[in-house]
């Protein structure tokens, strides 16, 4: 989704350019398809080209700007209008005193952009963003200081944004946000926001979230944050604690890559005082005053929702009644809902607009409701009653690997917090994971396995309850990266239907981890797509005789319940990446995806 970065150093200092297209940088893995920034030098100078961001640099290159001390930037993902440099941000009024970067839609801006073109207004772009440079410079004319024409253009807006605005012959930014994620950093002698802390990490660790229907003013001395009335509004100054070097590929060849080797300690993050060993306890501080609930809603879209499948099994094995929703197709009105139901919304991000619908129908249906994020200060953080941080460390590449993992674990906790009876074992179990994963990580074959099968015609995963869950997972992984036909299944439907789709090959890699009926019951399975002549390749801890009937293994230590989900999931991920790698596939950034998709 799109992403805002904004600078204001030094009067006199040059570096607004530098800053913020290294923001810029640190943005891209939200995914765009354009970008463009304005740097106000005493009048703007705004360049934008559509692409990546090296054809803004070139752009740069050929007419160097002068470079002041006060810039936006803006990376696009197209919603009104085609990805071309016209519609790329910032956008200008007609007479180019005011620059816009815009993330969210403007529900309104038909009915704002006919009233503008009936005042004579020519509109430059197919945006919904460009009624609000049109609005201010309509303010400005009428003699309001750029301050209160920002704040007059953003009352008339109906939808979701986060904006900033800066002005010729004004070293300030004004920002504003409504339902779109927007963060302040405070430097010494310089301020920024930002959609997302990376962008300014390398510069300050002290930020502000600004909250829906604030304000925000910065000069190079300081940040203020006004209420929609304007009133001062005193914001908590928190302090990040991402290194910068975290926020970088640590010599990997992709994000990706290394997040998937991250996971050990993402994982120990996750656990840290949650788990005490000695005492074979879970407690959980960030859950206290959350009562065992009567039933559980999970509501949450692409892998988060399979960590909340993952989580909803975990629960009804405890006894509470639990249901995953894609948060797109959930509606609070068709499903009971009392003061005793808790609705955990799983998103890494916390921005997810999907998710975050889902989470206020529910808070408005008088549920409870649980954010399981990534982000602290996020969306969906400050939307809930509670809050569980997964903890997992900045995620860059696209495609989420240690969040899902961190998920995993983390709802583990949280089934534990409701039902202490199973602490012991749980203890166990989770206290191992990060020492398997490890395991799985340096001995891993899925690169050989990628190369056996990267021109296969279709990647099917199967998997039974817990493993299900991994099965959908592995199977969206590869087809995000790989841009490869992938399908996962319950490894009992497979008969029901997708059989039909087997054949020579089409690879299928069945996780069977355990000795149990359930493990059983999937080797069964996998004799039938033996049968029809599929490769297959079992992701086995080899406690069942699912070797027999493999071609290739991917060996997993032997686990608990939700360790053998982590490490099988891990196989999985490695396997996506190296068919994704050895095809050439644009991992870190794969085509039309984003990190944060903050659309409905
Ligand atoms: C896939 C992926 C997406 C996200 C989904 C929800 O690798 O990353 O499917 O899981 O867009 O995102 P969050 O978890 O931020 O709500």
């Amino acid at each position: 989704m799109c992403g805002i970065i904004g600078y204001v150093g030094e009067p006199g200092s040059t570096d607004a350019r530098s800053v913020v297209m290294q923001g810029l940088s640190s943005l891209e893995y939200r995914g765009y398809d354009s970008a463009g920034i304005a740097l106000m030098n005493g009048h703007l100078e705004v360049y934008k080209a559509a692409g990546e961001l090296s054809a803004l640099e070139d752009r740069l290159e050929s007419t160097p700007p002068e470079s002041g001390a006060v810039g936006i930037g803006h990376t696009r993902w197209s919603t009104h209008g085609p990805p071309l440099e016209k519609n790329a941000h910032p956008h200008t009024d007609s007479e180019g005193r005011v620059a816009v970067v815009h993330n969210g839609i403007i529900e309104n801006y038909q009915a704002l952009r006919d009233e503008l073109t009936a005042s004579g207004i020519r509109f430059r772009s197919d945006t919904d963003t460009e009624v609000v440079p049109h609005l201010i410079g309509q303010y400005l004319e009428m003699g309001e200081t750029p301050e209160t024409a920002f704040r007059r253009a953003i009352g008339q807006l109906e939808g979701s944004y986060a904006i900033a605005a800066v002005f010729e012959d004004t070293e300030t930014i004004y920002a504003a946000r409504q339902d779109s994620p927007l963060v302040l950093g405070i430097g010494s002698g310089a301020t920024y926001l930002a959609s997302d802390v990376p962008a300014f990490i390398k510069h300050t660790n002290q930020v502000i979230y600004l909250e829906d229907g604030q304000f925000a003013r910065l000069s190079a001395e300081s940040v203020t944050v006004t209420d929609s009335a304007g009133n001062p509004v005193e914001m908590p100054v928190e302090t990040v604690d991402w290194d910068p070097e975290a926020a970088g590929k640590s010599g990997y060849e992709h994000f990706m890559l290394k997040e998937i080797n991250e996971q050990p300690a993402a994982l120990r993050q996750c656990l840290r005082e949650r788990v005490d060993e000695l005492a074979g306890t879970v407690s959980c501080a960030d859950l206290e005053g959350l009562e065992t609930p009567g039933s559980v809603q999970f509501v949450a879209c692409g892998t988060s929702y399979h960590a909340a499948l993952f989580g909803a099994i975990l629960l009804r094995e405890r006894g509470i009644p639990a249901q995953a929703f894609l948060a797109s197709e959930y509606v609070a009105d068709r499903i009971p809902i009392d003061s005793e139901t808790l609705v955990i919304g799983a998103t890494q991000s916390g921005e997810t607009a999907d998710t975050m619908r889902a989470l206020r129908e529910a808070n408005r249906a008088g549920a409870t409701t649980l954010a399981v994020t990534n982000v602290v200060g996020s969306s969906a953080a400050r939307a809930c009653d509670h809050v569980f941080y997964i903890r997992a460390g900045p995620e860059i590449g696209v495609a989420a690997t240690k969040t899902f993992a961190s998920q995993q674990v983390a709802l583990a906790l949280i089934a534990t917090h409701f039902d202490s009876g199973y602490d012991r074992e749980i203890v166990r179990t989770l206290r191992d994971i990060p020492e398997q994963v490890q395991t799985v990580l340096d001995t891993s074959q899925a690169r050989d396995i990628a190369t056996e099968y990267e021109d296969a015609e279709a990647f099917f995963f199967i998997g039974r309850d817990y493993q299900y869950p991994v099965a959908l997972e592995g199977a969206l992984k590869m087809k995000e990266i790989s841009y490869e036909h992938a399908e996962g299944f319950a490894a009992g439907e497979l008969k029901h239907g997708p059989l039909a789709l087997v054949t020579e090959e089409t690879p299928v890699f069945a996780i069977v981890t355990g000795d149990g009926r359930d493990a059983r019951k999937t080797v069964g399975n996998v004799k039938e797509v033996e049968a029809r002549g599929a490769p297959v390749v079992a992701i086995t801890d080899g406690r069942s005789d699912v070797e027999r009937y493999a071609d290739h293994v991917l060996a997993v230590p032997a686990a608990g319940k939700v360790g053998s989900a982590v490490i099988a999931n891990v196989q999985l991920q490695l396997l996506a990446y190296w068919v994704a790698n050895r095809l050439g596939r644009s991992i870190d950034k794969p085509r039309n995806l984003a990190k944060s998709v903050t659309v409905e």
